[in-house]
């Protein structure tokens, strides 16, 4: 795979993240004041972002406009050198001092790779998934957008539908990501497994949720002007949240905020990929107890 860095048999984003901070990541300190969202590239990850930062912000979303999100939402295993010689992020081997209630972080590392001290409960971590038909239709169109997930820019759908089934791609498995993390946050305390398919339905329910789980509840105002500020169309004239501005993405041909919907597969899978996809998903989930609505 072009671009992509691989550390420890693990594909990960190249020219983000480095063996370095892969090492360095690894003593990384989370303690209580940490809130670590987990999730498989596409599945609502920057969503959640701006939804657990506006909570840390004590629903000031006027401050959130101000502070681009990969500083108030550093990305745990990119080294910041790359996007910027001067950010703040590297400043320190933890990451800098914010001013929300809480730190909020966000990783795609898979479960074994996470620092020990998120993995043994020191903080919060939310999980994020969705449903992997969209889920990978939306990877799919990331890789207009960026090569640093290491995926041609040209690469057509038919070719890049076995290698999302297969994992051979930046992150890897989805089954194997979500499953873990399936495992990790059930009965957990300290982990929550948030949906997008839930966040499309009811994202009031949903916040309202994540603010018990943090610890930091809103108003009724407060709560009703974030999730204004957290709709999809709020979100993609939000220059900060549809991370424009920064040399990575070319949002000539696609945006970061592209469609926003559930079902989109649709207009992708052939009969015969469903079909197949399907087969393996059932594979894959069946005693689980989890299971995904797919439109
Ligand atoms: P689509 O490509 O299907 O539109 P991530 O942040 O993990 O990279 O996920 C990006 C996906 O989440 C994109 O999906 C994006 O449009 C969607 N998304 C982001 N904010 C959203 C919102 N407020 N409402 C609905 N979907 C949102």
């Amino acid at each position: 795979i072009p671009h992509a860095t691989v550390w420890e048999g693990q594909i990960l984003p190249g020219g983000v993240t480095t063996p370095d901070k892969m090492k360095a990541m690894q003593d990384m300190v989370f303690d209580e004041n940490d809130v670590i969202i987990v999730s498989y590239p596409k599945s609502g990850t920057t969503w959640v972002s701006e939804v657990l930062s506006a909570i840390a912000y004590e629903g000031n979303t006027e401050k959130l406009k101000q502070v681009r999100m990969d500083e108030r939402v550093p990305w745990i295993e990119m080294d910041h050198r790359c996007w910027d010689p001067n950010s703040p992020v590297q400043a320190s081997a933890k990451g800098p001092v914010r001013d929300g209630k809480k730190q909020i972080w966000f990783s795609h590392l898979h479960l074994d790779y996470l620092p020990p001290t998120a993995r043994a409960g020191k903080c919060k971590v939310v999980y994020v998934a969705r449903n992997p038909k969209d889920n990978a239709v939306s990877y799919f169109h990331f890789h207009r957008l960026t090569t640093f997930m290491g995926l041609q820019k040209d690469m057509k759908w038919n070719d890049y539908f076995p290698l999302f089934c297969s994992g051979y791609i930046c992150v890897g498995n989805w089954f194997k990501h979500t499953l873990d993390y399936w495992k990790f946050t059930r009965n957990n305390p300290n982990a929550k497994f948030v949906v997008y398919e839930d966040l499309k339905k009811d994202l009031m329910g949903e916040m309202q949720s994540l603010e018990e789980f943090v610890g930091i509840p809103l108003t009724p105002e407060q709560r009703l002007e974030v999730v204004k500020h957290c709709s999809f169309d709020s979100m993609k004239d939000n220059k900060m949240t549809n991370r424009e501005g920064l040399a990575v993405f070319d949002h000539g041909e696609t945006k970061f905020m592209r469609k926003g919907i559930v079902g989109d597969w649709k207009n992708y899978f052939t009969v015969a990929q469903n079909e197949a996809f399907d087969e393996l998903y059932k594979s894959k989930f069946e005693g689980t107890g989890l299971s995904f609505e797919f439109e």
